[in-house]
């Protein structure tokens, strides 16, 4: 499998990318501590080997982005990352998927603490046809979390930066909500429980420029307290909010496509230093 190490040598060359990095995105010097620990993880839908010999640490409070083409695996690996697949006829899982060194797959693991724990978002907003209270107050009355909920709700609002907007017309159907704001209503009911872990699955691929900043500038916020893994097909927006990036293409080499990971870096160095010239093909738009 070519799989490029975590901080392996970049070549010299400095690739020329069509976009700006966001100076935000500096590392820090010192290692975070990994919440995700990924080894050799293939996933399979029946037959199908969907993703093959994954192996990545995905650090906390720092957002990482996962990019790549159509049907690399992007979205099925982020689902492996809170158990989402469990209910796919045929999802099976090899190798370790570790999550603060435990093993989300191993027996005794309970699929509905994960889910507490890792939250996810999907790519078109999914409000309930609810109130707004009701959407985001509905996983803490579930969780029997009900001591304070004004409370609880107008935080995951304004965590959200939703509240200003909202607060005059909660008992309002979520529904009439515009997409921009729905899918910050579902970050708002993501995040209303406090899970550790929040996966963006292309949160702002539906919605129009000036919605999308605003998501960007939430994840920006969002970050001092949560992990955040963001698919995205937006290379730009990758460069703008991740700090890793991930960049995920099809491999044919076994005479099966399959999903793989090519190289993982900071997001600096994989757009402007890839050391693998997929990658530089891909950032470059060369690629396809
Ligand atoms: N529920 C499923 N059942 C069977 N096969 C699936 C299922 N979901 C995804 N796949 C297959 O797994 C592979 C990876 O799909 P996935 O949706 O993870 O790709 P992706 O990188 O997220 O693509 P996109 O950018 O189009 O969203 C594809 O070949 C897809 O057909
Ligand atoms: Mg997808």
């Amino acid at each position: 499998m070519a799989l490029s190490p975590v901080g392996a040598e970049a070549p010299s060359r400095t690739t020329s990318v069509p976009f700006a990095i966001d100076a935000r995105q500096s590392m820090s010097p010192e290692p975070a501590e990994a919440v995700f620990d990924l080894r050799d993880v293939s996933i399979y839908y029946g037959d199908a080997l969907a993703v093959r010999g994954v192996t990545m640490t995905i650090p906390k409070n720092v957002i990482t982005a996962i990019i790549g083409p159509s049907g690399c695996g992007k979205s099925t690996i982020v689902r492996t990352l809170n158990r989402m697949n469990d209910s796919v006829p045929g999802f099976r899982v090899s190798g370790l998927v570790g999550y603060h060194g435990q093993s989300l797959y191993a027996g005794g693991v309970d699929p509905v603490e994960v889910r507490r724990r890792i939250g996810m978002v999907f790519q078109r907003p999914n409000p309930f046809p609810k109130s707004i209270y009701d959407n985001i107050a509905w996983a803490p009355r579930i969780l029997g979390l009900k001591h304070d909920l004004d409370e609880r709700v107008e935080k995951a609002l304004r965590d959200a930066a939703l509240w200003d907007e909202v607060k005059d017309r909660l008992r309002s159907s979520a529904l009439r909500l515009s997409g921009g704001q729905q899918q910050r209503l579902c970050i708002a009911r993501a995040i209303a429980i406090e899970p550790e872990v929040l996966l963006l699955d292309e949160p702002a691929s539906a919605l129009d420029p000036v919605a999308t900043m605003s998501i960007e500038d939430l994840m920006q916020d969002l970050k001092r307290t949560y992990t955040i893994v963001i698919v995205t097909h937006n290379m730009q927006q990758a460069a703008r909010v991740a700090e890793r990036t991930a960049f995920f293409s099809l491999d044919v080499s076994e005479g099966h496509r399959a999903g793989i990971l090519v190289e993982y870096a900071d997001t600096a160095t994989l757009f402007t230093r890839p050391a693998d010239p997929r990658t530089r093909d891909y950032v470059t738009g060369r690629f396809g």
